[in-house]
């Protein structure tokens, strides 16, 4: 499974990209508005520390408009994606990216209707919410399971299923479990994925019987 960080914050996305674990990120209007940077500024900053896929998305809602905001991100590097929604629209907008050899990530899809849609359209990505299925009391990686289901039926379909919406280590693990292609994790929650008690306890317990017989390696 490819992890990639949901967040607009450069200083995060260095960090985790030393980790040498970041395979990508993704990024939407609200975190880049967060940031309170401009967007052209941060998705080349993130780009040069990340050669993974980097989601940058549209704020235009008709195609014309799109396609004229798409062809200015996609100029600031080779490894931008451009996200558009899942809409009529946006998906005319995949289909003619996808088409010019643009990676396209469709995004706020909530149902396997629409993300046979995504891509029947050529998306390279689709990202269902499944955190904000949650919320409203649906079971949002029930959705993953059928969309991985559907995809499997068709081995020409090569959208890769891109869960966002995550909020828990547990997400990440039943995602992985469903065979879902790339996790969107925040930081915080990326950051919980590397712990557990019992380490901390091992690593402690090995650290006093080695001090306490006085060895070194070097
Ligand atoms: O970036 C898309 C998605 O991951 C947003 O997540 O937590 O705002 O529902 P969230």
């Amino acid at each position: 499974m490819k992890f990639f960080v949901d967040t607009a914050d450069v200083a995060e996305i260095k960090a985790l990209a030393e980790s040498g674990l970041l395979d990508g990120v993704t990024t939407n209007p609200t975190l880049v508005a967060k940031s309170g940077r401009k967007m052209r500024d941060v998705i080349s900053e993130i780009c040069a520390l990340v050669s993974g896929p980097v989601s940058a998305e549209v704020a235009a809602t008709d195609h014309e408009g799109m396609m004229a905001e798409a062809r200015i991100l996609r100029e600031i590097a080779r490894n931008v994606t451009i996200k558009v929604p899942l809409t009529p629209d946006g998906l005319r907008t995949c289909r003619k990216l996808t088409d010019d050899g643009t990676m396209v990530n469709v995004t706020l899809c909530f149902s396997p209707a629409q993300a046979l849609l995504a891509a029947k359209a050529g998306a390279t990505f689709v990202s269902p919410f499944i955190g904000r299925l949650d919320d409203i009391g649906e079971h949002g990686m029930g959705l993953i399971a059928d969309i991985m289901t559907i995809f499997r039926q068709y081995s020409y379909l090569k959208t890769e299923v891109l869960v966002a919406s995550v909020r828990s280590p547990l997400h990440v693990v039943e995602a992985a479990k469903l065979g879902a292609h790339v996790a969107t994790v925040p930081p915080p929650v990326l950051r919980q994925l590397f712990n557990h008690p019992l380490t901390d306890k091992g690593l402690a317990n090995f650290l006093a019987d080695w001090k306490k017989a006085g060895l070194s390696i070097a």
